[in-house]
């Protein structure tokens, strides 16, 4: 959290920007396009909604700050050279600091995890989630930081799954529909038939964009084995950075193509395996061999990157990364697809049923419903006090 006692105290106006000292003599530096392109005047932005009222192009070429004061309530307030007058609240500044330190502490907070999460698993109950808001933030805020989370007492129903989808976000619906089974009954005349275990994955890389949220609900749970298998994608990535750089470098920037063909579907998206920003921050990591295709790219880049594609598929079977659990009839898993990497051990279908029905949402829509109800409890916490 910035340190709110400290306030503006002397602004000096040089070329390209404005430097403001604070009360404890550190300074802030204002590029004079990005402040003035952050007035709040009702000129610039529309008093309801907050939107921008004006063009970028409308600015003259040569804007500038041709004066610069803190005001006695401490507030910036900056004459431009077009005649504009902007003024910025010590609170707005500060919670715009653009020093390292300060967009480090806005990121998103990822905690990383391996089987170890297996003993504190992010659970919610799904009743008591529906009637308390303050129980759903709770989990919503878990699933934020985790990239997944546990539903229980999901009642056992079919298209339940789409249900609870539309409840955290919106269904996403693709050309497999609006949901999917994941189903197997015990058949005599196959008794060979035996389920292999499937190795983690995100699901759907071939889409563009892939499916950013993956929820699937266990309706029946008979046969032995068929554990559900996890790994935290951004964690390994991480390990990945700090083990072998190089390797990182190559699939965070050479874009890999996924593919699915079937009848009546051609679909074909090219990314990279791990997806991060000029931060280094991580934002996805698409990890499908099935669907991978060749991989189109200078000769000499080609054969570096398998070397780091299977050092990272290595890693992902690390033991230690491996959360196993067992999702019975009522549960429901949401994971989020980028980066809970998701599998399932072998079972046998001739030993009992098993029955998921599975569906997409998107990333943005689960976390609009966390801030919306983070937004709303906060409203209420302070119309109570
Ligand atoms: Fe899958």
């Amino acid at each position: 959290m910035p340190n709110r006692s400290r306030h503006p105290a002397v602004a000096e106006v040089h070329e390209g920007g404005i430097t403001l000292r604070w009360s404890d003599k550190s300074p802030m530096h204002l590029p004079d396009l990005w402040l003035r392109d952050n007035c709040h005047c009702e000129k610039c932005r529309h008093p309801g909604n907050g939107q921008k009222l004006y063009e970028v192009v409308d600015f003259p070429d040569d804007l500038a700050a041709i004066e610069a004061m803190v005001a006695p309530d401490h507030k910036l307030r900056v004459l431009w050279s077009d005649g504009h007058r902007s003024e910025y609240t010590p609170d707005w500044l500060l919670d715009h600091d653009l020093i390292p330190s300060a967009r480090n502490e806005r990121r998103p907070v990822h905690r990383h995890w391996g089987k170890e999460i297996g003993n504190d698993l992010p659970i919610g109950d799904w009743p008591e989630m529906l009637a308390d808001p303050a129980k759903e933030l709770g989990w919503l805020d878990l699933y934020r930081m985790l990239g997944f989370g546990l539903l229980k007492n999901v009642p056992m129903k079919e298209g339940m799954v789409a249900e609870v989808g539309d409840h955290l976000g919106f269904v996403r619906v693709t050309n497999y529909g609006r949901l999917f089974n994941v189903i197997s009954v015990p058949n005599p005349n196959n008794l060979a038939d035996t389920s292999l275990g499937l190795g983690v994955h995100s699901d759907n890389p071939y889409r563009y964009p892939s499916p950013g949220v993956q929820l699937l609900h266990c309706l029946v749970s008979d046969a032995p084995g068929g554990d559900t298998l996890l790994v935290d994608g951004f964690a390994a990535a991480e390990t990945l950075r700090k083990e072998n750089p190089g390797a990182f470098a190559l699939l965070s920037t050479v874009p890999m193509t996924f593919r699915y063909s079937s009848a009546n579907a051609e679909l074909e998206a090219r990314q990279t395996l791990i997806t991060a920003d000029m931060d280094g921050v991580i934002s996805a990591v698409h990890f499908n061999n099935r669907s991978a295709d060749w991989l189109d790219a200078p000769g000499d880049l080609a054969g570096r990157w398998y070397g780091a594609y299977r050092i990272f598929a290595k890693m992902l079977k690390r033991p230690e990364r491996e959360l196993i659990f067992k999702l019975g009839a009522g549960d429901l898993v949401v994971m989020q697809n980028d980066r809970a990497l998701h599998g399932r051990t072998a079972f046998d279908p001739n030993l009992g049923r098993r029955h998921l029905q599975g569906c997409y949402i998107d990333r943005d829509g689960i976390e609009s419903r966390r801030l919306v109800l983070r937004r709303n409890l906060q409203q209420q916490h302070e119309n109570a006090a």
